[in-house]
């Protein structure tokens, strides 16, 4: 039993306009249909990001998961703190669309011991993504690799940023190792790493990216960002620079993780939260062959880039219980 991937994630926000304007200006289609937008990347026929509109904030739905044995995943969650739980209204049905789901319906939904919602369902790989025509190919001492071609074209030779695919998505946790404990039990994941009990880095156990869900230490839970691999580095960083512009707000990067080693450029979404584009990110085959490191704090965020913007890992979702503590 096993979860093997990210397949979405389900917000509710206040407007969905602002929110189609912005993940299509990252390079995403929308669809939409009443108050509800389904953004999908280029390629796939499913939704990476569903905007629930008409809603008083922006707050974290449900983060739906691809994976195996389902009935046997139903049976560890109790044990570990979690809940197996009705579909939410509009999710059950096959109808239009199949309801609200997009067409990631059936499966089954659990709670985990914090209240968030995970949505998993069987379903196909995605199929594996084709090579970029010229290999990203770097010129170090002592290995020459390209010659005669010039790696860098004139700026107009690029098109838009094209997310290939949702990678992961990182979390907001009260209780980053309570949270872990619960996605390795009863979901079956394994631990990549974390630094500390203030960030955790969870994969697939077999042929995963380094990370799939993450959790970083807040008050309560939330949705912090969902990141997209595009074709390389240099993607990264054009394609960062460009929606930075249109949308106006905070970003972070471009800079390098320590932990997952990939290439990242983070861009504010409307409501504060983040979206990444992400290139080269380390892959665990065979999670029985990978240790997971605990990471000074100081790593936790990235190996170099930028000065992290001060509201990087602010939970906005948490805002109105913290004013309401008088915190
Ligand atoms: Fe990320």
């Amino acid at each position: 039993m096993a979860v093997l991937g990210v397949l979405s994630v389900t917000l509710e926000v206040p407007d969905i306009e602002p929110g189609i304007r912005f993940y299509t200006d990252a390079g995403l289609l929308a669809e939409v249909d009443g108050s509800v937008a389904r953004l999908r990347c280029d390629g796939q026929d499913r939704p990476s990001i569903t905007l629930l509109g008409g809603h008083r904030r922006k707050r974290l739905h449900h983060v739906t998961l691809r994976a195996e044995a389902l009935d046997a995943i139903a049976a560890q969650v109790p044990g570990h703190g979690g809940q197996v739980v009705p579909a939410p209204e509009g999710f059950s049905g096959e109808g239009l669309n199949g309801g609200l789901s997009g067409g990631l319906s059936g499966g089954l939904w659990v709670r985990d011991p914090h209240g968030m919602l995970f949505h998993l369902i069987e379903r196909a790989p995605d199929p594996e993504l084709a090579p970029a025509a010229a290999a990203f190919a770097i010129n170090e001492p002592g290995r020459v690799v390209r010659t005669r071609r010039s790696a860098i074209l004139p700026g107009k030779a690029y098109p838009p940023a094209r997310p290939l695919r949702l990678g992961h998505v990182l979390l907001f946790s009260p209780d980053v190792p309570k949270s872990v404990e619960f996605v390795t039990g009863a979901l079956g994941m394994g631990l990549a790493d974390r630094s500390q009990d203030i960030i955790a880095f969870t994969c697939a156990r077999k042929d995963s990216d380094h990370h799939v869900i993450a959790f970083a230490k807040s008050p309560g839970i939330g949705f912090h960002h969902a990141s997209f691999q595009v074709a390389d580095p240099d993607e990264v960083g054009r394609g960062g620079r460009a929606l930075l512009r249109k949308a106006g707000r905070g970003d972070w990067g471009f800079g390098r993780h320590t932990i997952g080693s990939n290439f990242f450029h983070y861009i504010q979404d409307p409501w504060g939260s983040w979206f990444e584009y992400y290139s080269d990110i380390d892959y665990i085959d065979d999670y029985a062959l990978w240790t997971p490191t605990n990471y000074d704090l100081e790593d936790s965020l990235a190996s170099w880039g930028p000065d992290v913007p001060q509201d990087f890992v602010h939970n906005y979702e948490v805002a109105e219980q913290d004013a309401f503590a008088g915190a």
